[in-house]
């Protein structure tokens, strides 16, 4: 290896760099780009994987209020679809939960999140914003000094290294910003012991409600992304590859545990896309060290159960980027000061609404043999019928459903 090769470039410093080119990155880009503040984003992956890697879909109406308050709301009003009706079904039937007209503002914008990356993306390059794609960001230094940097892989392999005034760890569960976090800081977890197999199916939706199955054999979700595209999500057993069984057995069991012969048939098409997800979540504490902030699923991971964790990102990456305009622009660093407790506030009462709506689908299955799954099941069928005859109830899902 040449001396070229091996030597560090050193980038000109920036007021912020931020790690992570997904929803909570472009969201504090765009927003520290419009008020004028010097950011840089370093990505690890390239352009197409971040524009076209398919996640979640469902945005809460402070999401939407939070893109709209800064102009990045055009695509979701275009494409978007507005979205307030769940369906439950059990061995008992199924009900509807009309969650969309029980409050002002309790509907969710069904959006796939890689067509608001997409739109993120767009407005941050056309605010003349930077993003370096294939570069990797190794670690970051000296956080508790007024002079961050961050070490970092260019595209073509090369180590570089960045100054910033501030770092913001928006680089994902895996991400350098945890890696870097110093010795004593508290990473609560929590695994709900649970695994889903996640399918795209390239197949239109089959109700038009999201569509909760609770099977003795397992949970079924149902949920739509686009007139041509849908997302179900199979419980699974841990251990067992994506792939082990054939598209056909997926769908037969799709058909039995959504209860197909008695609520009509699922409309299959072929899959574009599997993948597992074990249900474990954690929280990072605190979620600043000097100048590193964490925002996003760098703060904290949640299971996909009640579909927070984009919706967490944005708010989070909108709080953050106040903080930073406070202290950037005004001297004033009560904002960044405040930051940690705040979010994490979000973080917990997310965590809490997943871990009951986790509840509320499976039945745990670590709990004292058969006995003890009659009694899970005895108490998921009281749940839903709260659910289902409750208005009080009723109204406490709704706002914790579409809140953040
Ligand atoms: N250096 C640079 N970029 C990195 C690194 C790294 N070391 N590690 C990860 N990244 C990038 C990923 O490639 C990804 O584009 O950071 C980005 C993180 O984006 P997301 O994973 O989408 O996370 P976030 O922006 O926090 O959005 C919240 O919660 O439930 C999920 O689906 C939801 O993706 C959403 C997420």
């Amino acid at each position: 290896m040449t001396e070229s090769q091996t030597s560090r470039a050193l980038r000109a410093p920036v007021d912020v760099l931020v790690l992570g080119a997904g929803p909570a990155g472009l969201v504090l880009g765009n927003l520290l780009l419009t008020a004028g503040i010097d950011c840089v984003i370093l990505e690890r992956a390239s352009r197409t994987h971040v524009r076209d890697r398919a996640r979640a879909g469902f945005l809460a109406p402070n999401t939407a209020r939070i893109l709209e308050r800064h102009g990045l709301a055009d695509g979701l009003h275009r494409y978007g679809r507005r979205h307030g009706t769940c369906e439950f079904r059990t061995r008992d039937g199924r009900f509807r939960l009309d969650y969309g007209a029980l409050g002002e503002d309790t509907r969710h914008h069904v959006y796939p999140q890689q067509d608001l990356v997409t739109d993120l993306l767009e407005h941050y390059l056309g605010r003349g914003g930077r993003v370096h794609f294939d570069t990797e960001a190794l670690a970051v230094h000296d956080a508790d000094g007024p002079r961050p940097s961050v070490t970092a892989r260019d595209p073509d392999g090369r180590p570089a290294r960045w100054t910033a005034r501030y770092v913001a760890g928006c680089d994902g569960r895996h991400g350098a910003a945890r890696r870097s976090l110093p010795p004593g800081t508290v990473r609560h977890q929590h695994d709900h012991g649970v695994t889903w197999l996640g399918l795209l199916a390239e197949a239109p939706p089959s109700l038009d409600a999201v569509g909760y199955a609770l099977h003795d054999r397992g949970f079924a979700g149902h949920m739509a992304r686009t007139p041509q595209v849908t997302r179900y999500y199979l419980q699974w057993q841990r251990g067992t590859a994506a792939d082990a069984w054939s598209e056909q057995r997926i769908w037969d069991e799709l058909d039995i545990r959504m209860g197909a012969a008695d609520h009509g048939p699922l409309h299959r098409g072929p899959f574009r896309e599997r993948g597992l997800f074990d249900l474990t979540c954690d929280v990072i504490e605190p979620l600043r060290h000097g100048s590193l902030f964490l925002a996003g699923d760098a703060a904290s991971l949640l299971a996909p159960a009640a579909a927070k964790g984009a919706n967490l990102a944005v708010l989070e990456a909108e709080i953050l980027a106040t903080a930073l305009l406070g202290a950037l622009t005004r001297g004033d660093a009560t904002g960044l000061d405040g930051y940690s407790d705040r979010c994490l506030e979000h973080i917990w009462k997310a965590q809490e609404f997943t871990g009951w709506m986790t509840r509320l689908l499976h039945s745990a299955p670590e709990t004292g043999g058969d006995a003890g799954s009659f009694f899970q099941a005895g108490l998921r069928r009281s749940r839903i019928a709260s659910l289902r005859t409750s208005r009080i109830h009723q109204d406490w899902f709704a706002a914790n459903y579409v809140g953040v």
